[in-house]
């Protein structure tokens, strides 16, 4: 972990790596951007990324691969069956979360997809600390529920709780009572918790979930997608847990599970994924839903040059001077919001800073999705693309009705190694510029409203002439070419 002592001023976070290969960044005059925002329908997933400055979108496939993982690409056995690129990966795995079974998928949400197919039945439920957009898609698709027991503290927007992803474990208990052990599918436990804003899970905790479905007897499965990030919190926030190493913490975590499952995208810093089992019964009658959605066996839809990148990455998320980066950055640019007063969600996490839309833009209801507004006045205003995560990420209930998130968040995500320190001072500055002119933010209505996952595809449009106000005021600030 970087502690690099300054001699004339207060240390900043540190890049523990240098930068060798670049990409060249646009960014577009104010008034094409207000163009690109209509082209995109109030929708920054359908943005083009040559027109961003800042791509802050998510930390999913975009972060920094080191020449060691480069490198490995080039051995990339691209067998169709028998692939030793796969064998290299499994071994990896099986090294650092000492489980045996491996099943590879292309990313996280055909993880997913596979084990709600294998588990969920009309009606069953899967209990988890909270969910996460596509591990609920596939739940409800086969007419499964969910029932999200994080602790409410962890909803409180601006707190100092070290771990906000912890779940109530009384509510645990009685909602398996309620439910039935036998009607509840799995209990799934997400590292790093995304949507409540990168809000890490305590090994304690986790501890004491898995002993309470062990004595009803259900399977356990942890999202591991965001784990490197829960691991670094675990070894600097959790009592018992600082003398142990990236490594021992996580097989310490992985040692509680019956199944672990990640998008390689996040864990690994390349793109793929996949499923380990323990048991050896349950992953042969589970292997047959792998070559039906994804591939044979040894690849699983994924590239073998992005799994050779993988098994180095898998370690490279063991290495603390890695794993601080993205969680010090986090904290620095969280940390500096709050001192401007902008509303953001305390303790920064992993993944990204995340602003908390319900206070900073108050005035806008939550029909008008506050959050879909503001992660599109960001771009208005510094070519900054963020992703909403708020009630528009949510599907509807079956009565038509919305479904009101009970936080609406804009992430603006640090994708592992990319950014520099002056690139996140821009995008702080430019925060605080929008929270100076937050109420001149108005809200957004669909015209195109998907069913299933309707944040992705949706095509929407403002309430009213806001955005060319808020160009206007941005202009009159900045001149015409920022
Ligand atoms: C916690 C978590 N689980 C699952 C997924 C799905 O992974 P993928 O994007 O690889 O499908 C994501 C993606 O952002 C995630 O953050």
């Amino acid at each position: 972990m970087p502690q690099i002592k300054f001699y004339k001023r207060d240390p900043i976070p540190m890049e523990m790596h240098k930068v060798k290969i670049v990409q060249k960044l646009n960014l577009l005059p104010a008034d094409e951007r207000l163009k690109k925002m209509y082209d995109a329908g109030f929708n920054t997933f359908q943005l083009h990324n040559g027109d961003i400055f800042m791509d802050m979108l998510t930390d999913s496939g975009v972060n920094a691969m080191s020449d060691n993982m480069q490198s490995a690409m080039l051995r990339a056995d691209d067998a169709y069956a028998g692939s030793e690129t796969f064998f290299r990966m499994r071994d990896k795995l099986e090294e650092i979360f000492g489980i045996k079974y491996f099943l590879p998928a292309h990313q996280g949400r055909a993880c997913e997809n596979i084990l709600a197919t294998y588990f969920v039945k009309p009606d069953s439920c899967v209990i988890m600390n909270y969910h996460f957009t596509t591990a609920k898609a596939h739940i409800t698709r086969l007419k499964g529920r969910v029932e999200e027991l994080v602790a409410d503290a962890g909803l409180i927007a601006k707190s100092d709780l070290p771990f906000k992803g912890d779940m109530d474990l009384d509510k645990l208990e009685a909602c398996i009572k309620k439910e039935t052990p036998e009607n509840v599918a799995f209990i799934r436990i997400e590292a790093g918790t995304n949507l409540i804003g990168g809000q890490p899970i305590s090994y304690s905790n986790m501890k004491a979930v898995t002993e309470i479905a062990k004595k009803y007897g259900i399977v356990t499965v942890m999202d591991a997608s965001l784990l490197q990030d829960n691991i670094y919190f675990n070894k600097i926030r959790e009592e018992g847990l600082k003398d142990k190493t990236p490594a021992e913490i996580l097989r310490m975590i992985a040692d509680l599970f019956d199944i672990i499952y990640f998008s390689g995208r996040k864990f690994g810093f390349a793109r793929g994924g996949g499923i380990l089992v323990r048991d050896e019964k349950l992953f042969h009658s589970m292997e047959d839903l792998v070559p039906m959605f994804e591939g044979f066996l040894t690849y699983g839809g994924m590239s073998v040059k992005e799994m050779e990148a993988m098994t180095v990455g898998f370690d490279e998320s063991l290495d603390m001077d890695i794993i601080s980066q993205g969680p010090q950055f986090i904290d620095y640019c969280v940390k500096k919001l709050d001192e401007y007063g902008v509303p953001v969600i305390t303790p920064g996490g992993g993944l990204g800073a995340h602003l908390n839309a319900m206070e900073f833009v108050s005035h806008i209801p939550q029909q008008q999705y506050p959050a879909g507004a503001l992660v599109c006045a960001m771009y208005l205003c510094g070519g900054i693309r963020g992703m909403e995560r708020g009630t528009l990420s949510e599907e509807r209930n079956a009565d038509g009705s919305e479904r009101f998130a009970s936080m609406e968040l804009v992430r603006l995500a640090l994708p592992r190694r990319v950014f520099t320190l002056s690139q996140t001072e821009y995008v702080i500055d430019r925060v605080k510029w929008v929270y100076d002119h937050r109420e001149m933010i108005g809200g957004l209505r669909f015209t195109h409203e998907p069913a299933t996952l309707r944040f992705f595809t949706g095509i929407l449009e403002p309430v009213s002439d806001w955005p060319e106000k808020l160009i206007a005021a941005y202009k009159a600030e900045f001149g015409e070419d920022q």
